[in-house]
C-alpha cells in the first residue's frame, strides 16, 4: 500500500471524535439519563428513554396550556416575553420540513431568535472544520443547539462534549436530538404521544354530564377507557429503519398493558430489529409482528383490532444494491392503507404518520384525509406546540407558563377540553 492510499485510509478527525465516545454512548438508556439532566430537568434531549410518563404528562400539560394562551393578545404577548433573551441555533445537515419548521415556530412563540445552518456547504466545513468545532462554535453564539444529522448518536456524542466542557467551566449550551441516523427521533415521538393523549381523551365539544363522546363510544367498546394504557398500538411500514419508530415505541412501553403490533415486511432490514423487540419485551409489552394489516390479530383482520394505527413510509433512500433482488419479491401493496380498511377501523381509532408521506408509494392516500380519525395534520401541528413546551422545561419557564394560565383561566385542567 502506497503512503498516499494509507493515508486515506486513516480515520478523520470527524471520526475520532466520535469514536472518543463510542464507550459511553454504547452503555444501556438507564445509565445515561442522569447525565442528561440538571436538579430534576432535561439538559439534552437526546433519546426517547428519557421520558417518564409523569413527564410526558407534564409537557402535555404545558402545551395545553400555550397552545391555548397562543390564542389571545395577551398570552401570546405573555409567551413572547418568556425566552427572548435567549437564541437557537438549528443546525440540519438533513433534509426536513416538520422537525425544523415546528422548532423554529416554537422558538417564535416564546421569543427566542434563531438561526440556521441546513446545507453544510455553505459552512466552514467546507474548509475542513470537524462537526465537534462547528458546535462549539454554535454554543459560542447561541444557548442552544437543535441537530439533525444522519449520523447515528452523533446528537448524543455532542452532548457529551458540552458536559465535558461544563465540567471545565467552558461554555456549554444544551443540545436537542431532532432526528440522528435511524437511531432516534424523541421529539417526534413527544408529538406522537401528546397526539394520543388528547385524542384519547376521547372529548368532544358537545359533552355534557350527562352524555359524552366516550359513554356513547362504550356501548359498543365497553372496555374502553381514557388514556394510553391498555391499547393495541399497530405500525406499518418500514419498521426496521424507522427511527420514529423505534422512539415511540418506548414510549409507549412505559403504559400498562399495551400491544405494540408491527406490520412489516419479513426481510431483516425492513421488520421490528431483534433489540427492540428484546428491549420492548422486557418492559412486559405484548408485542406481536404481523406480515400484513389483514393478518389475523386476536381473531379478527388487524387492522380492525388497532386502537390507534402508525403508517410509516417504505423509506427507499436507504435501500442497498444487496437487497434488490429480495426486495423485488415482497408485495409492498400490502403496506398501503386503502379507504376500505379506514371504513373497518375502530370509529375512534387514530391515523397517524410522521409524515412525509410518499406520494409514489401512496402508503395513506389523499382521499382518506377527510376522515375524522386522519390525525396527520394535526400531529404535525401538535409538534410546534410540544416543542415549544420542551424548550420551556428546558429552559425552566414552565411554571411561569402554569402561573400565568392560572391567572387568565383560573381552571388549570380545562385546556384538555379545546380543540386544536
Ligand atoms: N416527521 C419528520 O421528522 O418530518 P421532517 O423530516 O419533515 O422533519
Amino acid at each position: 500500500m502506497s503512503p498516499a492510499s494509507l493515508a486515506d485510509s486513516a480515520p478523520t478527525q470527524d471520526e475520532r471524535d466520535l469514536a472518543q465516545y463510542e464507550s459511553r454512548i454504547d452503555r444501556p438508556p438507564q445509565l445515561k439519563v442522569a447525565e442528561f439532566s440538571r436538579e430534576g430537568r432535561l439538559r439534552h434531549v437526546i433519546f426517547s428513554g428519557q421520558f417518564p410518563v409523569d413527564l410526558l404528562e407534564d409537557l402535555a400539560d404545558t402545551a395545553d396550556k400555550i397552545r391555548l394562551l397562543s390564542k389571545s393578545r395577551t398570552g401570546q404577548d405573555f409567551l413572547l416575553n418568556l425566552l427572548r433573551h435567549k437564541r437557537a441555533m438549528l443546525y440540519f445537515t438533513q433534509p426536513s420540513t416538520r422537525t425544523f419548521l415546528s422548532f423554529m415556530a416554537a422558538c417564535q412563540i416564546l421569543g427566542m431568535t434563531c438561526n440556521e445552518v441546513r446545507d453544510p456547504t455553505t459552512s466552514s466545513e467546507t474548509k475542513g472544520e470537524t462537526r465537534f468545532d462547528s458546535i462549539r462554535m454554535f454554543s459560542s453564539y447561541f444557548d442552544l443547539v437543535i441537530m439533525r444529522s444522519p449520523i447515528a448518536r452523533l446528537a448524543e456524542a455532542c452532548a457529551y462534549l458540552m458536559n465535558d466542557l461544563e465540567r471545565t467551566a467552558a461554555r456549554s449550551v444544551p443540545i436537542v436530538n431532532a432526528g440522528s441516523g435511524a437511531d432516534e427521533h424523541p421529539t417526534q415521538a413527544l408529538l406522537d404521544v401528546y397526539t394520543l393523549q388528547r385524542t384519547f381523551q376521547f372529548a368532544a365539544p358537545q359533552d355534557s354530564p350527562a352524555a359524552s363522546r366516550l359513554d356513547a363510544l362504550r356501548r359498543d367498546y365497553p372496555a374502553l377507557r381514557t388514556g394510553l394504557t391498555g391499547k393495541v398500538y399497530g405500525f406499518c411500514g418500514d419498521i426496521g429503519r424507522g427511527r420514529t419508530v423505534r422512539s415511540l415505541a418506548a414510549l409507549l412501553a412505559q403504559y400498562e398493558g399495551v400491544t405494540l403490533a408491527f406490520v412489516a415486511p419479513g426481510h431483516p432490514a425492513l421488520r421490528l430489529s431483534d433489540d427492540l423487540r428484546r428491549r420492548l419485551e422486557q418492559r412486559g409489552v405484548r408485542v406481536v409482528e404481523l406480515e400484513s394489516l389483514e393478518s389475523s390479530l386476536d381473531g379478527a383482520s388487524a387492522v380492525e383490532q388497532f386502537d390507534a394505527l402508525y403508517m410509516t413510509r417504505i423509506q427507499k433512500e436507504h435501500n442497498l444494491e444487496t437487497d434488490a433482488a429480495e426486495f423485488a419479491r415482497i408485495d409492498f401493496s400490502q403496506y398501503k392503507l386503502s379507504l376500505d380498511q379506514v371504513r373497518r377501523m375502530k370509529p375512534y381509532a387514530p391515523i397517524l404518520h410522521p409524515f412525509p408521506r410518499d406520494q409514489h408509494f401512496g402508503e395513506i392516500p389523499p382521499e382518506i384525509d377527510n376522515d375524522p380519525r386522519a390525525m396527520y395534520f394535526r400531529q404535525a401541528r401538535n409538534g410546534m406546540w410540544v416543542r415549544a413546551a420542551l424548550l420551556a422545561h428546558v429552559f425552566n419557564v414552565d411554571h411561569q407558563v402554569a402561573r400565568f394560565y392560572h391567572e387568565q383561566y383560573g381552571d388549570w385542567t380545562a385546556t384538555r377540553r379545546i380543540e386544536s
